[in-house]
Parts: C-alpha cells; structure tokens; sequence
C-alpha cells in the first residue's frame, strides 16, 4: 500500500504535497519523490527512504508550481531504491505518474511497449502506466494500428493479441487528448490503482483513476486535494468525493468533472470527511500507537454511541437493521478477515455461537478467496477490515457475493472499497487508526460483533433480561479499560525484564485464545521479537518443547470455567523453569503463587473479556518495541493496509 497526493490550487504544492505525504507515511515509507509542472517542464525529485530523506534532497518551493503529484512507497514491483521510487515520467517525458496498487499485466505490456521502441528505466509496474499513456499520447490521431504483433515472440504474441487485436487511436471529436490517452491506457490496464497523473502540456490539469486502491478529491475554494486517504485531505477541507472502481476525475482549476474509463460521464456528490486534523495529530503522545491504546475507552464509548439505547437497553446497528430480521433465522456465518481483524473475527465466532447459538466459523480471506468455498443457502458473511482495503479480504467479500451470500462488512475507513462492496455492514466509528499496529480497531471490531450477537440472540433465543444484562455490562468497558491502562507502567517494567528474550509464548483457553493470537501478532509486528499464540492445553502437544530456563509465557488466566485447566498449564511451564507473565481477575489472590510478573483485570463476564485481555498485551508489545529501538508506527516491512495480495 502506497501514500498518493496530488495538488491544484494557487499555492505553492510542494509544501502541502509533503505535509500530505507524512500523514500518509504510515502507509508505506519506503521512498519518496515528488513532480511539479510549471512552464511546461515536469521536475521530479524522489529518493529511497523516508519522507524526511525526500525534503533533505528538494528545491525550495516556488510560488509559480502549484501543480504536483507526491508519493511514498511499499514496495511492490522493483526494490526500494532511486529509480524506482515514484513519480515515474513517460519516455516522452510528458506525462508524470504516481501509483498505488498492481499492475498485473505489466510485462506482457512492458513487453508489447518495448516492441513499440518505448524505453525503460526502473523495474516497476507503475512505469509501465507511465508509458502506456505517454504511447497513447504520443500516438494520438496518428492513424488506427493494425495488430501491433510482428516484432513479438510467438510466447507472447497469443496473450497480447487476445486483449490488444488492434489499436485504435483516434480520439473522439473535442474530446481532451490528455484524458483519452489515459483512458485509453487504462482499458488495457488488468489489476489494481490508484493513480495520480499529470501532462505537460496541461498546466493545470491533472487526473486521478481509481480502481481497487482508495483515492479521494478533497475539494474547497479554487483548490483540489487528491490522496489515497483523507488523512492527507482533512486539514485542508472537510468536503471530498470518493471515487469508484473504474472512475476517473479530470481536475482543472475551474473546477473537476468525472467520468468512467470508457469515457461515460459519472455524477458524484461532495461528501463530508468524518474526523478531523487533531484526531490524527499525536498530541501529547509518543506514537500513534500508544495514543490509539489510551484512545480506546473514549473509542469504544463511541463505537456504542447512539447504538446502545441505555434506557430501552436496546441495541441499534442501522447499517444492517433490514438484516436483521432475515438473520433472525440464519443458519451459519462465515466471518472472513486478516491479521487482526482474523482474531476478532475468532472472538465473534465465540459470541454468535454462545450467545445466539448461530454455527459460525471464521477464515483467513486469502485462504476463503481460494479454496472454492461452500456457501449454503441461508448463509451470512461477514468481512472485517480497519482499512476496508486489504486486498484479500476484498477478493473473499467479491467471492461471498458470487456464491450468494449475504455479505455485511464492519470497516472502519468510510467510503472504502470494502464497505462499499459489503450489501450493509457498521462502521467502527472510532477514527482513523494511525498505527501500524492495530489497536482500537481490534477491540471495537469486537465491540460491534458483540452487539450484533447480543441483537441476534435477543431475536432468536435468549431472554430480554439476559440481553439487557449483557448490554449494561458492554457499556461498563470502557471504563475497566481505563483501570488497566493505569497499569502501563508496571508492564512497561516486565516487558524491560524479558526485552532479551527472542522467543514468548501467548496461551490463552476458550474465548481468551483468540486473544493470545492477538497478544502474539502484536509483539511479533512491532518488537520483532518471535511470538507464538496458542490454545493453552495445545502446549502439551508439542511446543513445550521449546520450554527453556527463562523463556517467557504470556497467559491469560481470567476467571471462568477453564480457571483450573490453565493453572494446569501455567505449572507446566514453571516446572521447565519458564517465566509466567500473568494476566488475571482483580483481586484473585490465589493466582500470585504462580505468576512471575502479574498484570489483573477486571472482572466482567467471560464472553466479554476479550476486550480487556488484550489490553495489556497492547501496552506489552508497545513497550518492548519502544525498549528495542524500533519505530513502533513504521515497523520494518509492513503497511498498515495490505492492498496487494
Ligand atoms: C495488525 O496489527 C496488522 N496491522 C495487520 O495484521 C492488519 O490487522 C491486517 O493487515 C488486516 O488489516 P485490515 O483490518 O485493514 O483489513
């Protein structure tokens, strides 16, 4: 997943492209380069590593450029270096581009353009939509080309001709030739984008296509904004449009129209950007991380706000109320997400089965996506996504569909391909998670599956007092979030005793298991430390034997039916001389003789517990990530959306 910023405006762009660039940092930082049109000349300056190694190498800004693009890089196709950082100019060098997504078939285009006498410079796909539209360009009324195919290799010449039998080349009468030749271009195009373009030989004009990557218009007086996500938008307008798959938008500074790629005009309405500038600045906080962990009892509160009726203890989730009822009756769910949206999703799959008594299993979506899945009549799948753009998750949201499911998402970035392509779903509601990491968006994706169950059992089975017990004890979380939250420090401290240790273990039983998978991912992703989550009693059963002298053992050992069989567990570990980092019910003495270091909780009823026992696995990876040295925001390696499979 890349960061994308384009500007039209009367200021100078290069500064507000590079603010825009840093609040989408998160979202790769790999490289960086920026493009300015002014006089006819596009100027490009990109570099490898980070947004702060970009601004060492640019020019001063210049009131006269207040056209550019921006970008910063996950890199996909073509290792994070110079020459491939993005923009990526034509061999024409009139046509500038920045790219978030996959090109899928860009060597067969690579490979048909090179054929063609274009030339390249870097190993990228983007380069290769750089091209395509400098070819068109180029090309333009110069005659319709019979099957561009005699200089190709017969390997090749059977896929080219079979979606590229011939080129036509003339432009539609009045039609703007720098919009036709990226039309054109893209009709060739197979795989994903987000796109950013400009032209040269338009100087104030650019573009922006979509097509399974996110991008957005933030439009105010005389300016246009486009990014990959509103964070980049936010401080400058609170009015954007979100573009669909196969859209493009032709911005000029009297203002932007839309249309298809094949040149079909679109209406789009101005939309309002739910959160604002302070809710993505750090405030007092070292990492996004840490302010999304402490965020988490006022997110939460929101994520039930105007959804729980105190007085009526009523549950109210309008986005899939006409639903509901059809739910009412349903005979399984299949819950489909990645990473830790995965581990929500298992944790779901306690509460419908417990509580609404619904069969229920949850899949990884880039598994769901390939194995031809069973989808009966009378089936519901749900798609869980903080982003609402992971890729894989979006393929098993299109494959539900095609088997006739009904497909409820719970996203949190609104607007986003995966809450656009679910038929209802609810949004989290809790602001835009920053972090890497993922935090608040695990405990209110588990906050909105636990209302649904609550819903859906009040329908099918369990008494209204039952409901109304579990509703009242839901709101009372966000508050004992609050209380463990107080215990940061202690866990910073145990996390400072066992910071040398390359090697945990996260055991959890029943609905806490989900949670050690949770508490495991977390320490892995940010600390780089190696982690493993599993069912407590599984130990036995294998991984025991990795058991040495000081090898810590992270358990969750709350109250409930299981309490013995852990502390079974918890012995086994002593007994090999492990380290028990303990996390359990306040005020459970009994507990003490067998924890090393011991972090409690509140009481509340099990089904609900998920949502504290992760805290202090939350604070337990900041802090070891925070004590190694590493960038908890930017870990090595990861995005915070995987829009590519
Ligand atoms: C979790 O901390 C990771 N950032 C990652 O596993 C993430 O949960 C996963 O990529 C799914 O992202 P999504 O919720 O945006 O779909």
């Amino acid at each position: 997943m890349c960061g994308i910023v384009a500007y039209l405006g009367q200021r100078a762009a290069q500064p507000i492209i590079i603010e825009g660039l840093k609040r989408l940092e998160y979202r790769g930082y790999d490289s960086a380069g920026v493009a300015l049109l002014s006089n006819g000349v596009i100027k490009i300056q990109k570099t490898s590593g980070r947004i702060a190694a970009l601004e060492a190498i640019l020019d001063k800004p210049n009131e006269g450029e207040t056209l550019g693009l921006g970008h910063t890089r996950w890199a996909t196709h073509g290792v994070p270096n110079q020459i491939n950082a993005h923009p990526h100019k034509d061999y024409t060098g009139k046509i500038a581009v920045v790219h978030n997504g996959i090109i899928e078939n860009y060597t067969t285009l690579k490979t048909w353009l090179q054929s063609e006498g274009v030339t390249f410079v870097s190993d990228t796909d983007t380069e290769v939509v750089a091209n395509l539209i400098g070819y068109f360009y180029e090309k333009c009324d110069t005659g319709d080309k019979q099957s561009p195919l005699p200089k190709l290799l017969d390997a090749i010449q059977d896929t080219v001709s079979s979606f590229m039998p011939s080129l036509t080349l003339k432009k539609p009468q009045g039609q703007n030739k720098f919009e036709w030749a990226v039309q054109r271009a893209l009709q060739q195009v197979h795989g994903t984008y987000g796109l950013g373009i400009l032209c040269a030989d338009c100087p104030d004009m650019f573009i922006g296509a979509k097509k399974g990557s996110p991008l957005i218009l933030g439009v105010s007086e005389g300016e246009y904004i486009l990014a990959s996500d509103a964070a980049a938008i936010v401080e400058h307008t609170a009015r954007a449009i979100y573009l669909s798959d196969n859209e493009m938008v032709i911005v000029t500074a009297d203002g932007f129209h839309t249309k298809t790629i094949d040149n079909i005009a679109v209406t789009k309405s101005l939309e309002n950007i739910e959160f604002s500038l302070e809710q993505i600045e750090l405030g007092k906080f070292k990492h996004h991380m840490l302010k999304e962990i402490f965020e988490q009892p006022t997110a939460l509160a929101t994520c039930m706000g105007g959804r729980i009726d105190p007085q009526k203890d009523r549950i109210h989730l309008g986005g899939v109320n006409d639903y509901l009822r059809a739910m009412t009756h349903i005979k399984r769910i299949i819950i489909t997400a990645c990473g830790t949206a995965f581990h929500a999703g298992l944790v779901g799959e306690f509460l419908f089965e417990q509580l609404a008594r619904i069969t229920t299993e949850t899949e990884y979506a880039s598994e769901f996506r390939y194995r031809n899945p069973i989808v009966e009549d009378g089936t519901t799948v749900i798609a869980i996504s903080q982003s609402g753009e992971t890729a894989d998750t979006l393929a098993a949201v299109e494959q539900a569909k095609e088997r006739g499911a009904t497909v409820l998402g719970i996203v949190n970035v609104v607007g986003s391909s995966i809450a656009r392509a679910t038929d209802a779903g609810v949004y989290l509601h809790v602001g835009p998670e920053i972090g890497v990491a993922s935090t608040k968006a695990f405990t209110a994706q588990v906050t909105v599956l636990t209302m649904l169950a609550i819903e859906l059992s009040r329908r099918r089975h369990i008494s209204s007092d039952e409901a109304t017990r579990y509703i009242k004890e839901l709101t009372k979380i966000p508050d004992k979030i609050s209380r463990i939250l107080e215990q940061s420090e202690d866990i910073r401290k145990i996390a400072q005793a066992n910071i040398n240790q390359n090697n945990w273990l996260f055991l959890g039983r029943g609905v806490n298991y989900p949670v050690a998978l949770e508490g495991a991912l977390k320490l892995k992703e940010i600390s780089y430390i190696h982690a493993e989550g599993l069912p407590a009693a599984e130990m036995k059963h294998g991984p025991i034997a990795l058991i040495v002298d000081g090898m810590p053992a992270v358990f969750i050992a709350t109250n409930g039916p299981q309490y013995e069989k852990i502390i079974g567990n918890i012995s086994e570990v002593r007994a090999r001389k492990g380290k028990t980092i303990i996390v359990a019910t306040e005020g459970n003495d009994h507990i003490k003789q067998y924890a090393d270091y011991l972090i409690t909780v509140p009481d509340a009823p099990e089904l609900l517990q998920p949502i504290l026992t992760v805290i202090p696995l939350q604070l337990l990876a900041y802090h070891a990530a925070v004590l190694r040295g590493h960038d908890v925001d930017k870990p090595r390696n990861l995005a915070k959306s995987v829009t590519v499979e």
